[in-house]
């Protein structure tokens, strides 16, 4: 169970990041020329907004199975390192960009001009990805390192 959601929020880690790169891209292209948002652009934004809420759904249940969080809650003599990167800076700041991407998400929505869509969807998703490219484990972060792919 531990081993198989790990090797999914590993892998999903991608769709997060290239769904959110695509969205910004479109969001640049949207406000600085006048291009209608279509349905695929609508579709984009709730699609890109729910892979991050999946994601968020496997990172709790991967919280309560695993090790490297068990560690940081019951040593209390080491609070460091990564057992505290995975016990409370990961989960906050991967919390923080979800509301973050989800409010831009409902905002954009209801924009009522298309460059004002494309532009809020660009914003926040912005934010949103900077907070999520920190908070992931690459293995050239200096927070925590985990591999690029799991299989
Ligand atoms: C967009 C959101 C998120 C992304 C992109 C993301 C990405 C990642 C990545 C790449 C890893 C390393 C996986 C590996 O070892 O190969 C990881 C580990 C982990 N994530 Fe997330 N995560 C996100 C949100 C969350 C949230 C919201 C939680 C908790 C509620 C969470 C809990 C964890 C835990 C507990 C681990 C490590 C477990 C271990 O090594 O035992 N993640 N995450």
């Amino acid at each position: 169970m531990y081993s198989t959601l790990l090797i999914a929020h590993s892998l999903l880690r991608w769709l997060v990041v290239l769904s959110l790169l695509y969205s910004i891209y479109r969001g640049w292209l949207g406000s600085s020329r006048q291009i209608a948002f279509t349905k695929a652009d609508n579709s984009l934004r709730h699609w890109t907004a729910t892979i991050a809420h999946i994601q968020l759904m496997l990172g709790i249940v991967l919280y309560t199975q695993s090790p490297m969080v068990k560690f940081y809650f019951t040593d209390y003599e080491d609070t460091s390192g990564e057992a505290l990167f995975f016990g409370i800076i990961h989960i906050i700041l991967m919390l923080a960009a979800i509301v973050i991407i989800t409010i831009g998400s409902a905002k954009a929505k209801r924009q009522s001009t298309d460059s004002q869509k494309f532009r809020t969807m660009l914003t926040y998703f912005g934010i949103g990805l900077l907070i999520i490219f920190v908070a992931i484990p690459w293995p050239f972060s200096p927070l925590a390192h985990r591999p690029l792919m799991r299989y």
